[in-house]
C-alpha cells in the first residue's frame, strides 16, 4: 500500500505527474470522479486547522467522494484507543485516511495498521501537502522548479522547512534554509535531502543568516516561529527569531522577480511584514487555493496505486 507520510515518499517523477494533474485539475476541477460512489475519506485532525480541512473537504466532495471530517479529541482515539485498532475500523469504511497529529510515529502507525492509503495533514516533522502546493504555485509563477533556489528564512527544525528541503530536492531546487544555530533542521533530514538533490541536481544549503540565504533567491518562504504546541516557549521563540522577519528590506535582497510564500497562518509584524504578505510579490492566496488542487491529485493518485496493488 502507497501512502504519503513524508514528502520523499514519492520519486521525482510521481512529484512532477502529480503536478502536471493538479494543473490540468485547476483549469477542469471536475475531470476526474475518483472517489464516485461516494466513497468516504476520512479527514482527522488532532490540532487546529483551517486551510487543510477545507481544502481536503473540497477536494474530495469535487472527486465525487464523501469527506467525513472528524475532531479525534471527541472520538475514542481521543481517550486512549490504539491507533491501530483506529486504523483496522477506519480501513473497513473508508478509501484513504488524511491524518493531522504530533509524531511522525503516530502517522506512521495508523500507515502499518491501515488497509488503505495514509496521508499526512501535517505532523511535527512534515508537511507535505503543503509543499506539494508550494511547488505548483512556484511553477505557475516562474514556469520552472529545477534550478531555481528557494530560500525558507525562520524555524529552520520545523515541518515547513524539512517539507522544502525534501520537496524542493526533489523538485531540482536549490533549497537554503536560514535560521538560527539551535534551530537547524534535522540532520536526518537534511542527509536525505542532500542525497535527493544529488540525483536531481538540486542543492542543499544550511545558513544561519537570513540575509545570506535570500539573497538572488527565486523563492522566498517563511512560516510561524511557534508552530502548533510550542505555545509555551513563545516568548523566547519571538525573541530568536526576530532577525528572521520578512521584511521589505529584507525581500530586496532577493531577485526583483522574486515571490513570496508562506503556508499561512500569518503573524504580520512576526514572522511576516504586511508590506510583504500583502504586497505585490506575494503568492499566498494562490498557494492556499493549489492545496485544493493538488490533494485532488494526490488524492487520485494513491487511490489508482492501491487499486493496482
Ligand atoms: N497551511 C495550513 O496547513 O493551514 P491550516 O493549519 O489552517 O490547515
Ligand atoms: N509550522 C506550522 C505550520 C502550520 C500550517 C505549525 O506546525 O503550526
Amino acid at each position: 500500500m502507497r501512502h504519503f507520510l513524508a514528502d520523499d515518499d514519492l520519486s521525482s517523477a510521481e512529484q512532477l505527474a502529480i503536478l502536471d494533474l493538479a494543473d490540468a485539475l485547476k483549469t477542469t476541477p471536475y475531470r476526474l470522479d475518483s472517489f464516485a460512489g461516494p466513497r468516504t475519506v476520512a479527514v482527522l485532525f488532532d490540532k487546529p486547522s483551517t486551510r487543510t480541512r477545507i481544502s481536503f473537504e473540497t477536494a474530495i466532495a469535487e472527486l465525487g467522494g464523501h469527506p467525513m471530517i472528524m475532531d479525534t479529541a471527541i472520538s475514542q482515539l481521543g481517550r486512549g484507543e490504539s491507533i491501530g485498532d483506529t486504523a483496522r475500523v477506519l480501513s473497513r469504511h473508508v478509501a484513504a485516511i488524511v491524518w493531522r497529529t504530533s509524531g511522525q510515529e503516530r502517522l506512521q502507525d495508523m500507515a502499518d495498521n491501515a488497509q488503505v492509503p495514509v496521508i499526512n495533514g501535517l505532523t511535527d516533522q512534515y508537511h507535505p501537502c503543503q509543499a506539494l502546493a508550494d511547488l505548483q504555485t512556484i511553477r505557475e509563477q516562474k514556469h520552472q522548479l529545477a534550478g531555481l533556489t528557494l530560500a525558507y528564512v525562520g524555524d529552520g527544525a520545523n515541518n515547513m522547512a524539512h517539507s522544502y528541503l525534501l520537496a524542493g530536492s526533489l523538485a531540482g531546487m536549490h533549497v537554503r534554509i536560514g535560521a538560527p544555530a539551535a534551530f537547524q533542521p534535522d540532520p536526518e533530514i537534511v542527509n536525505r535531502a542532500q542525497h535527493l538533490a544529488s540525483s536531481s541536481g538540486g542543492s542543499v544549503q544550511l545558513l544561519h543568516e537570513a540575509k545570506e540565504a535570500v539573497l538572488d533567491a527565486d523563492v522566498v518562504a517563511t512560516d510561524t516561529w511557534i508552530s502548533m504546541g510550542q505555545e509555551h516557549s513563545r516568548r523566547d521563540r519571538e525573541a530568536i527569531f526576530m532577525p528572521y522577519a520578512v521584511t521589505t528590506a529584507l525581500l530586496d535582497l532577493a531577485d526583483r522577480e522574486a515571490i513570496v510564500l508562506h503556508c499561512l497562518p500569518a503573524y504580520r509584524g512576526k514572522e511576516i511584514d504586511a508590506a510583504v504578505i500583502d504586497g505585490p510579490q506575494s503568492a499566498v492566496w494562490e498557494e492556499a487555493e493549489n492545496r485544493r488542487h493538488v490533494q485532488k491529485a494526490l488524492l487520485s493518485f494513491l487511490d489508482e496505486q492501491a487499486e493496482v496493488a
